[in-house]
């Protein structure tokens, strides 16, 4: 089968890889129809992390049940389901409390599983013809529908960045009414902001560079922010300040929530400097949030905070240490959330959004691509040039419809 597979930094191949096979009367095997490249795959590709050469890539992964092992009583051959990323047992402590995204015995080494990703077990990767689905019952949704039918590229979202931006969403704590900003205005941020509408939120202001992912924003709803124009922080303070609406109906005192009440980072430690896009800053974002977050207001990281990190510009960032201004959070009361998306939280609910026609996340969909293309996409969304913003890799045509 052909299989996208890390072979060193900036360096993706496509090759030919032996069919996986189901070895545990709990497994499944999955013909995928449709996988997706995420943000947290670069890290890898820019060798962010130590990944060693040969390693089948991919978490994004949906797709036809092929064939399952004896103990597999909730799915059967022929079956349409999408993966959460995270790969998670379902009877340990975490998983009991719905924490599938630091499950304690799928992955040997730490709390957290995951496909085809650095330090997240022996799992391959689904940016490949057929993968391997362990603890079936528990790891696949099912999905209405055909594969390649007007869900498909919906449907594929659930298995990261949808979930993901809907947990930023409820880190930091997006209700009715609730003013919400967001940094970065790649596909998390993008799903955070249609998370946040979903939430009810009377504002999402979206803050990132470029152009084409901002158009995106204002696209679902949101208010762009672009950085090349000034100051984010400023820029949303002062458009909230000249606001007369918001300005006639304050009551005593709420003068000083200048900011918003609810901030989310969906850039991670990559984030660039404000000031120079070609540089990194890994503080820029948490320093903003800081800034922008409104007394008592709330504060969700799901932009990815990583280490060891061989190419950190600093020993202190090599070893995961982000220095955080600690007394205007204390002074502020302010409430952090943060980590990794327990996606099988959210991923039901997500889908009968979609299903319902409430939600229609494949509008961030840039490119879909053969699985031929994907060394190329790697590295045209690794420098998000000419719109790349989101790409899917389709493993056989549309059916005509
Ligand atoms: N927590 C989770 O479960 C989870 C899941 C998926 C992805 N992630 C992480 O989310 C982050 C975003 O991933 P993505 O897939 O959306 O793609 P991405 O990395 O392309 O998006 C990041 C965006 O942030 C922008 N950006 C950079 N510096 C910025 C700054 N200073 N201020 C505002 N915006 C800035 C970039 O221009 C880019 O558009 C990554 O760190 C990824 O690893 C986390
Ligand atoms: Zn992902
Ligand atoms: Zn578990």
């Amino acid at each position: 089968m052909k299989a996208v597979v890390f072979e060193g930094e900036s360096n993706i191949r496509v090759e030919e890889k032996q069919q996986p096979a189901i070895t545990g009367p709990k497994d499944a095997l999955l013909r995928v129809t449709t996988s997706a490249i995420c943000g947290s795959d670069l890290h890898m590709y820019e060798g962010r992390t130590g990944l060693q050469p040969g390693q089948i890539v991919g978490h994004e992964i949906m797709g036809v049940i092929e064939e399952i092992g004896g103990a597999v009583t909730g799915f059967k051959p022929g079956d349409r389901v999408v993966l959460p990323f995270n790969i998670a047992c379902g009877y340990c402590y975490n998983c009991h409390r719905g924490y599938t995204n630091m499950c304690l015995t799928m992955n040997e080494h730490k709390a957290h599983a995951a496909y085809g990703y650095v330090g997240m077990g022996p799992y391959r990767g689904g940016q490949a013809e057929y993968v391997v689905v362990p603890n079936a019952d528990f790891n696949c949704l099912k999905l209405p529908g055909r594969p390649f039918d007007e869900w498909e590229d919906d449907f594929i979202l659930l298995a990261d960045v949808f979930p993901t931006g809907f947990y930023g969403a409820e880190l930091a704590h997006v209700s009715a009414g609730k003013s919400v900003a967001i940094f970065g205005a790649g596909p998390v941020g993008l799903m955070a902001a249609l998370s946040s509408l979903i939430r009810g939120a009377a504002v999402v202001y979206v803050i990132d560079f470029i152009a084409e992912r901002l158009a995106k924003a204002k696209e679902l709803g949101a208010i762009p922010i672009d950085i090349r124009d000034g100051d984010p922080v400023d820029q949303v303070v002062r458009m909230r300040g000249e606001s007369g609406a918001l300005r006639q109906r304050l009551h005593p005192g709420e003068e000083k929530l200048a900011g918003v009440d609810c901030v989310i980072d969906a850039v991670g430690y990559q984030a660039r400097d404000d000031h120079e896009y070609a540089q990194e800053k890994s503080t820029q974002v948490l320093q903003n949030m800081v800034r922008l977050v409104n007394p008592a207001g709330h504060i969700g990281i799901v932009g990815v905070y990583l280490a060891p990190d061989p190419k950190a510009q600093s020993d202190q960032a090599r070893q995961g240490i982000f220095s955080m201004p600690m007394a205007d959070l204390f002074d502020k009361s302010v409430t952090i959330g943060m980590g990794q998306c327990p996606v099988k939280r959210y991923n039901e609910h997500l889908r009968d959004l979609i299903i319902a026609g409430r939600a229609k996340p494949s509008r961030i969909v840039s490119h879909r691509i053969s699985i031929d293309k994907a060394p190329e996409a790697y590295d045209k969304f690794d420098r998000r040039v000419e719109g790349y913003t989101k790409v899917l890799i389709k493993f056989s045509p549309p059916k005509a419809a």
